[in-house]
């Protein structure tokens, strides 16, 4: 197991004392990130004692240390997984060859770009989320957000570890324009769509770490499938601490569903909002709005950079390694609907080109699972009312279906259908003004929102009614 040397400025696992300009280096970085931090990250108890998680060693177990801390004192650090002994490149043309240790010259670029695209979705949900603890439904709710937000800021130091690290002067300067572009800025967005949206309620909050979250565990996983060593040992250890902001997010939205649910059924006509609740229409609103604007996130359906990232094995499949005997994905095709004058048509593309919506594939069964466990409090809460997520073509603003219209069910439709139809389909402005209504703060241990259903369990054993946060 390996241990994470804490004795440092920079807590790290990379042996950081032994190389001296890197250490330099990110030792530079590192206040203008505190900066950022405190600039854009959480402004509400944001020196507040809370009680987070921090990792000490970079086995999965490794997270025993709980305790108190203010955010700005966290111990963000580098950590990578365990090097795997003789490990091959698991996918593409160079399958079974020993994997790289430095970069190739030859993909230099590409890995520095799917790198910094990675890269910055980790502080733009930072930056996106800063404002919601003031309307945090209880201090269990507030600190988990925090949880997320100061491991999104750790996934931010893995990845400006690996560009200082491998990448030089264009490495460095990558990592500084890491932290001067803001979400949802006109002048200097972040680079991907759904990372400049507002999340300014906890509706909101809880769908994104459920499914944009969500698209990182499979973006991370593609990428912990690469050649590139140090990347996909980086991306392995990532993966860790992702599986608690997925299940922030599905368990959040569990607790919305199950609360709508009781006061449906308080209610004499069935109306959750008339008992100062989120109603299951909406949330369902909500669910298409998210999981179409992440079906984006993966990419054109049928792409040749997706089919040069594998060919060149920077990135494989999910689980490439352990659930694919076959590695190459040549001579093999994947079924396309494309739209062609006004109807679908089905065309075979080579495997390789259809490598984005694989991945996607993959990411639409995991999210079937999680809608399917929701829909069990659903039927133990003796309603009909059932979740569904809509169709992989539906809302899309990326890739082939981008520009046509499709109802949830993924029938082509026409505008003037999808006009009339719309606000059935995703969120309308009078209900993202309901939801913003209801998003009031409950700053006492154990007390709830009204509009959310209390966990079924604290974290890390401790009682729901834990002073999760340390409010004065
Ligand atoms: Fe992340
Ligand atoms: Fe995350």
């Amino acid at each position: 197991m390996s241990h994470v040397n804490y004795d440092e400025r920079i807590p790290n696992n990379v042996d950081l004392s032994n190389d001296r300009r890197l250490r330099r280096a990110l030792e530079k970085w590192q206040p203008a990130y505190l900066d950022w931090w405190r600039s854009v990250g959480p402004q509400i108890f944001a020196d507040n004692e809370i009680y987070l998680r921090t990792a000490i060693s970079t086995e999965p177990g490794g997270w025993a240390n709980f305790g108190y801390v203010r955010m700005p004192e966290y111990r963000w650090g580098i950590f990578l997984a365990d090097p795997e002994p003789d490990r091959v490149i698991p996918a593409g043309d160079f399958a079974g060859q020993p994997v790289w240790q430095e970069v190739p010259g030859e993909y230099r670029n590409i890995l520095k770009r799917i790198i910094v695209v990675q890269a910055d979705t980790e502080p733009a949900s930072v930056e996106q989320q800063r404002y919601l603890a003031a309307t945090a439904p209880s201090l269990y709710d507030a600190r988990n957000l925090f949880q997320v937000n100061v491991e999104e800021g750790r996934h931010l130091w893995a990845m400006v570890y690996l560009l200082h690290a491998y990448f030089g002067r264009d490495g460095r300067d990558e990592a500084d324009e890491l932290l001067a572009r803001r979400a949802g800025d006109a002048d200097k967005p972040r680079i991907l769509d759904a990372f400049n949206q507002p999340c300014e309620d906890w509706l909101t909050f809880h769908c994104f770490t459920c499914f944009t979250d969500r698209d990182g565990k499979f973006q991370l996983g593609a990428l912990a499938e690469s050649a590139f060593d140090p990347l996909s040992r980086t991306c392995r250890f990532m993966l860790t601490e992702e599986a608690h902001h997925l299940f922030v997010g599905e368990s959040g939205m569990e607790r919305i569903i199950r609360r709508a649910a009781e006061l449906h059924k308080i209610d004499p006509n069935g109306d959750a909002r008339a008992q100062g609740g989120i109603d299951l229409p909406t949330i369902q609103r909500y669910v298409n709005y998210w999981y179409s604007y992440c079906l984006d996130l993966f990419g054109a359906e049928v792409s040749t950079n997706a089919a040069d990232y594998f060919a060149t094995g920077l990135k494989g499949r999910w689980r490439e390694a352990k659930d694919y005997d076959e590695h190459t994905a040549l001579g093999q095709t994947h079924r396309i609907e494309y739209v062609e004058d006004g109807t679908l048509v089905p065309r075979d593309v080579p495997l390789r080109n259809a490598m984005n919506e694989v991945l996607r594939q993959d990411y639409a069964a995991d999210c079937a699972r999680v809608v399917s466990r929701w829909n069990k409090t659903l039927e133990a809460e003796g309603l009909d009312f059932r979740i569904t997520l809509p169709h992989n073509r539906f809302h899309r603003r990326q890739g082939i279906y981008a520009g046509h219209y499709f109802d949830p069910q993924g029938n082509l439709i026409d505008e003037a259908t999808w006009n009339a139809r719309k606000d059935e389909w995703l969120p309308t402005d009078e209900d993202r003004a309901w939801v913003k209504n209801l998003m009031k703060p409950v700053y006492e241990p154990g007390k709830m929102a009204n509009w959310i259903a209390a966990p079924r369990r604290g974290i890390h054993g401790q009682p729901i009614d834990f002073e999760y946060v340390r409010v004065d």
